[in-house]
């Protein structure tokens, strides 16, 4: 079994190709994936007019060559797959437009996956991870802490009420006048600067229900920016050690109240794992697998190629829908919106 998966919910676009494997894992015969930052770099974040165009103007080349570099004919897919949300709608409606003309075309079935779905099966793509586990999807749009009990079968234990994680380090290095995307440059910086210089709050620690909060912290560092300006290369390093010390002790404290209620829910968790763009970040890795060994866990960290958005995600829970006999009919809706 074969799908063809598109992905353009933010600003990557995204096509690739993915087979069942004998092991019931899944086999990634291609994987193209274009990035945009370069065309958002300017603006500071992602523009979704600029998104939405520049996902037209690739999508049918990406298609191309996942097809070319998987070394199959349309003939030989048996599904196709896109993001049909939650995402940056006009993007959306490009990834499943194409997916619904293909499949129209082709006659194949299609299905329209919820792009956070995706993320929380890459696990079982790379790992061949049984359920249930515990997510946690830490990227710039999504904070989820999710107990995932089987293909379609989701609970989410907690979220972010105001940034999200990837949000939050955005907008610091932004406050800091770092280039984005910020994430990686916090880290950056952060490796060379004082994580005890900055007494910085850490908002939710303690609390049962894991949600995060992160906009009190973000505004504790452009405060304490502020105080000490004009701001040395030494102030922005310390600053971004202290904010992402900060940030580990919330994310484990809050994974940590995440596998209680998941025991409660789902019983007794195969993993931990952590998926989306902000797990690359050491520290936060460090933290978590503390956490997982202190709570006798495997820490699954699928590779960053896979963590981030990309098409093999897309094509793979397609996969995990398409055995099932979950598909979709030409009338599935391009969402903005769509919790798990
Ligand atoms: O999953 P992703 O590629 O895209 C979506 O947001 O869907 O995640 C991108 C986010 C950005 O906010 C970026 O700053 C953050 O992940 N990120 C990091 C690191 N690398 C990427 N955050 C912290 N540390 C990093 N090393
Ligand atoms: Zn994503």
């Amino acid at each position: 079994m074969r799908v063809l998966g598109l992905e353009t919910t933010c600003d990557e676009t995204a096509a690739a190709v993915v087979e069942l494997g004998p092991d019931g894992g899944g086999r990634i015969l291609s994987n193209e994936v274009f990035s945009q930052i370069a065309e958002h770099a300017a603006y500071g974040g992602v523009v979704p007019e600029i998104a939405a165009r520049a996902h037209v103007e690739v999508l049918d080349r990406l298609v191309a060559r996942a097809l070319a570099d998987a070394k199959v004919e349309m003939a030989e897919i048996d599904g196709i797959a896109a993001a049909a949300g939650p995402g940056l709608i006009g993007g959306v409606i490009v990834g499943l437009t194409t997916a619904k003309a293909l499949a129209l075309v082709a006659g194949k079935p299609l299905i329209a996956v919820n792009h956070l779905e995706a993320h929380a099966l890459t696990a079982r793509l790379t790992d061949g991870l049984a359920f249930p586990y515990l997510l946690l999807l830490a990227s710039g749009g999504h904070t989820q802490l999710v107990a995932v009990r089987g293909v379609g079968d989701y609970v989410r234990l907690g979220t972010t009420i105001d940034d999200a994680i990837g949000e939050a380090f955005d907008k610091t290095a932004k406050m800091l006048g770092l280039p984005y995307p910020g994430g990686p440059e916090v880290e950056r910086q952060a490796a060379h600067g004082n994580p005890d210089r900055f007494a910085l709050p850490r908002p939710m620690i303690g609390r049962p229900k894991p949600d995060f909060s992160l906009s009190g912290l973000k505004t504790a560092v452009r405060l304490e920016a502020e105080r000490i300006a004009p701001l040395s290369a030494t102030d922005v390093a310390d600053l971004c050690a202290s904010f992402q010390a900060a940030i580990v002790d919330v994310v484990v404290d809050r994974t940590r109240a995440a596998l209680r209620s998941f025991r409660d829910r789902a019983g007794h968790p195969t993993a931990l794992v952590v998926a989306g763009g902000v797990a690359a970040n050491q520290a936060i890795r460090r933290g978590l697998q503390r956490l997982a060994t202190e709570s006798g866990l495997k820490l699954v960290t699928p590779p960053a190629a896979l963590c981030t958005d990309n098409g093999a995600m897309i094509a793979w829970a397609g996969l995990e829908r398409l055995r099932l006999g979950l598909t979709d009919d030409l009338t599935a809706p391009a969402r903005a919106r769509w919790p798990l």
